[in-house]
């Protein structure tokens, strides 16, 4: 039996814009790759957009929009736990008792929070000038996602190993002083590999990352995606020069994204490009006609489940009630114990 058997594996899906490519690449399918081993639940951590969303049809649309994706890109619900944050209220009854537990110096060494305060201290301003309380205690509420669901591994970015060291931090604490009448499960962050190991670079060559809007969006129409890939900046090597496949990044794109079946595609591709026989403009068509056809099916499941009163709304539904139920019990016990 692998050693996964029978853990619980948790993520959370901060949604504060559309998925794109690099998010497909390094996120989503890496942590649905995780629900074949272990017990996994996936929930959409719309409260914690909060922090800096304050549009709330915005909000309402990144929510179904970034569920929608996960759905699209082959999440189970049948499988796993699939729900929104807000949905399950008990998670918001124990933020207030784990807040009761953190001692306020490591929400101050919190790396979110510390670089905002440096931002502000750089321009001359008031330290905590614009940090409102949601972004000072996130941690806490992240802490309580995860030990509300008695995680046992937490598959995140780099960027967020710290907040899943804190949610351990935390569940110790509490340990510490309740642990005769109630453990929590001490969680562990897993960065997992994205399939090629390497970062996906964006239209302008740097990582493909929404802060330097370089993403291509997942769900573009056909024709926008045409024009967003036309886009891509080349340079003027002619169309018989040889080119180095690996410093394009139109070539690195094509490289990640193809599937298995379009190994031969991706291998005839750099033959080519190496021995001066192909152009930058016929590599980007060859890039949009590997993506798009990789694109076509989960951009028709996301338009269905995008539309009003779509199966979409039932799925969380189910998701929450079953999540509630596992939030309850842990909910209970806490309740008890202090
Ligand atoms: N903070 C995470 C992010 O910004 C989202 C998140 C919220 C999360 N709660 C979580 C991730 C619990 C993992 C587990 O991406």
């Amino acid at each position: 039996m692998s050693e996964a058997a029978g853990k619980v594996s948790l993520t959370g899906i901060k949604p504060s814009g559309e998925v794109h490519l690099g998010n497909l690449i390094g996120a989503v399918r890496p942590a649905l790759r995780l629900a074949e081993e272990y017990d996994s639940l996936y929930f959409i951590a719309d409260y914690h957009a909060l922090t800096s969303i304050r549009d709330a049809e915005l909000l309402r649309h990144y929510s179904r929009s970034v569920a929608a994706a996960w759905l699209a890109a082959g999440l189970d619900p049948k499988r796993t736990t699939f729900y929104l944050q807000s949905d399950v209220p008990e998670i918001f009854e124990l933020n207030w008792v784990m807040s009761c537990v953190t001692g306020k110096g490591l929400m101050n060494r919190a790396h979110a929070y510390k670089a905002a305060r440096d931002r502000n201290v750089e321009a001359g301003e008031d330290p905590d000038a614009g940090v409102n309380m949601g972004l000072f205690n996130y941690p806490v509420l992240m802490a309580v996602d995860i030990l509300i669901m008695e995680t046992d591994v937490v598959p995140v970015g780099k960027d967020q190993v710290q907040h899943v060291e804190y949610a351990a931090d935390i569940a110790g604490s509490f340990n510490h002083l309740y642990g005769d009448a109630y453990s929590f499960t001490v969680p562990k962050a897993i960065v997992p590999e994205s399939g090629t190991g390497e970062t996906l670079p964006g239209l302008d060559g740097r990582k493909m990352s929404k802060s330097y809007d370089n993403t291509i969006p997942l769900f573009l129409p056909e024709n926008k995606l045409k024009k967003l890939i036309r886009r891509i900046p080349t340079d003027s090597t002619p169309v018989e020069a040889p080119k180095d496949p690996d410093s394009s990044s139109v070539f690195q794109i094509l490289n990640q994204v193809a599937p298995p079946s379009a190994a031969d595609v991706v291998a005839d591709t750099r033959k080519r490009l190496e021995a001066g026989g192909m152009g930058w403009g016929e590599l980007k068509n060859v890039l949009f006609d590997v993506l798009n056809t990789e694109l076509a099916p989960m951009r028709e499941r996301y338009e269905e489940l995008m539309e009003p009163g779509s199966e979409l709304d039932e799925t969380l539904a189910r998701g929450a009630d079953r999540a509630r139920t596992r939030a309850g019990r842990v909910l209970g016990a806490v309740r008890r114990a202090v």
